[in-house]
């Protein structure tokens, strides 16, 4: 009996040593963490079971039959993130580069289809150097069940993915089918063909980094939602984002204790919109002061920066919030902050989230640019986002609320639940200087009239009221108990039940 036990010790010694020491001090030395060290970083401390130690390939090409280091590359199981219940896979680079073989594919997607099974959110750790290429189609093969399985999970158990290393060719499309992709600076890279490929089709001269690393992919592309300096960072930053979300489809997203009074008023919100309709203000401030002790989580914060998403507390229940920013573009709408407000608002609703949306917005951005873009299919994709969410939806137009924005943002006529509006705001068709030079244009010589006209709209039509008298606002609260009157408002809306019609799926604008 004690060799047996003797013999499960040194094979578990074997398997946690990976590609052995050599390859693990080169990883440290590059500045990353092994496959183990990030999954005991990334789980409440001794929470984790492993699935599938020994597991090992079964290629017998090139001589690999030689060589068959247990686990095939990828630590997997399932642990506790601060109590609640997640699965995990995580690509060990010293182990073949963390390619990915048969095996090493059938591990993820046992965790995975365990995770869809028990309604628990997968997270998955990629560093690796792509399809084991002794293997060849087995790999593609192993691949494939893998983006079926993401497929198949998402919108049922959330689904996240970080990567902290290499992730190239058609390995990126399972992360890219995640809700979230996270990305370390400076070790970490995407990208469909590399630097030397580009070079030789393209003659484009690009690093890896300026490629496919976490700045392009937050700043440029937005396939990523966050970078982080180091793993040990975004580790810790999974650990917070996984606090705010429901464990599946099922099941509503956590409720933590709260120290906050749901009533604060905060006076300095009356004076937050300025006098001048065409000066900036910070809506961050807005958000900030709502939530929950100040606690924002932003989702995609380097990226379309004329939105801003993410998820806050009230009374210590998760709410995602869209808000315009009119420090950036004047918070116009365009097809950059479309499709990013869109996506975290479809997530919202996959996983039961409230969302809370903050309207200031003068209308879509005009230009060549974006009608070449495709600034109609994109900015439909907010529009159909808002109007097929069924969660609960409350808005607060803080100022500008014009055309077809207005519309767009979680208006009334998307079936927003409750619709609110500061003394400041202005929903009308479009801003006063506009709309007189289209309605007098017969007056445009004179400025002297033009002026009259324009006063006469703004006082008509640039406030909350005549909205209110058709009953799209459902009332103008004052901006100081903006948080009371919104927390309130997610308060009653707890048992909210809507059904859509029965379809197999909807056609969004893609
Ligand atoms: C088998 C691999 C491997 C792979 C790396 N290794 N990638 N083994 N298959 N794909 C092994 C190396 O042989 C080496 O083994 C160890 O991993 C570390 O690799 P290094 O090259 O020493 O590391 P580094 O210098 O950091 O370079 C990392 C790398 C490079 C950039 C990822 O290894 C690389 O270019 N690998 C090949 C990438 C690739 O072409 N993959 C297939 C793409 S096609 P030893 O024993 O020396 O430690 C693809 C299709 C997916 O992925 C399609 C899905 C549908």
């Amino acid at each position: 009996m004690k060799d047996i036990l003797n013999e499960l010790e040194g094979r578990r010694s074997a398997a946690r040593l990976g590609g052995g020491q050599k390859r693990i001090d080169s990883q440290h030395g590059r500045g990353k963490l092994t496959a183990r060290e990030r999954v005991e970083l990334l789980l409440d401390a001794g929470s984790f079971e492993e699935f599938d130690m020994f597991v090992t390939h079964r290629c017998t090409e090139f001589g690999m039959e030689n060589q068959k280091p247990a686990g095939d590359g990828v630590v997997t199981g399932w642990g506790t993130i601060n109590g609640r219940m997640v699965y995990v896979f995580s690509q060990d680079f010293t182990v073949l580069g963390g390619s990915v073989s048969e095996t090493h594919a059938k591990k993820i997607c046992k965790i995975m289809d365990m995770a869809v099974e028990n309604g628990a959110p997968v997270i998955g750790i990629n560093d690796s150097g792509g399809a084991r290429i002794q293997e060849g189609v087995d790999s593609l093969a192993g691949y494939g069940e893998v983006f079926q399985r993401n497929i198949q999970a998402s919108g049922v158990v959330p689904q996240i993915s970080v990567i902290m290393g290499p992730c190239a060719g058609g390995a990126v499309y399972s992360p890219a089918m995640t809700d979230f992709i996270f990305m370390v600076k400076d070790s970490s890279y995407m990208f469909v063909t590399g630097p030397d490929v580009v070079k030789t089709v393209t003659n484009e001269h690009v690093t890896a980094e300026e490629l496919g690393g976490a700045g392009t992919h937050t700043k440029k592309s937005s396939v990523a939602d966050a970078a982080f300096e180091n793993d040990v960072e975004a580790l810790a930053e999974v650990r917070r984002l996984v606090d705010f979300l429901p464990l599946n489809n099922r099941a509503k997203p956590p409720k933590r204790p709260f120290f906050d009074d749901p009533a604060r008023i905060e006076t300095s919100l009356d004076t937050l919109v300025p006098d001048n309709p065409n000066q900036p203000y910070d809506m961050k401030e807005l958000i900030l002061k709502i939530a929950d002790e100040g606690d924002f989580y932003e989702i995609q914060e380097d990226f379309a920066k004329n939105i801003i998403s993410g998820f806050i507390r009230l009374e210590g229940q998760t709410v995602g919030v869209v808000a315009n920013q009119p420090m950036v573009l004047a918070g116009v709408l365009d097809i950059d902050s479309a499709r990013k407000a869109a996506r975290f608002v479809r997530f919202c609703d996959c996983f039961d989230i409230p969302i809370l949306t903050m309207v200031d917005v003068p209308g879509f951005l005009p230009g060549t640019s974006q009608e070449y873009g495709g600034v109609i299919k994109h900015g439909a994709k907010l529009l159909f986002a808002y109007g097929e969410a069924t969660v609960p939806k409350v808005t607060v137009i803080t100022r500008k609320a014009y055309g077809g924005a207005y519309v767009v943002m979680a208006s009334k006529h998307l079936r927003a639940d409750f619709n609110y509006a500061w003394p400041t705001a202005e929903v009308a068709v479009m801003g006063a200087k506009g709309a007189t030079e289209i309605i007098h244009r017969a007056d445009l010589d004179d400025p002297k009239k033009i002026a009259q006209h324009t006063k006469d709209y703004e006082d008509r039509f640039a406030n909350p009221f005549v909205a209110s008298e058709r009953g799209f606002i459902d009332e103008v609260i004052m901006p100081h108990s903006t948080r009371k009157r919104v927390a309130r408002a997610f308060a009653s809306l707890r048992n909210k039940q809507t059904q859509m019609p029965w379809k197999k799926h909807d056609n969004i604008p893609l």
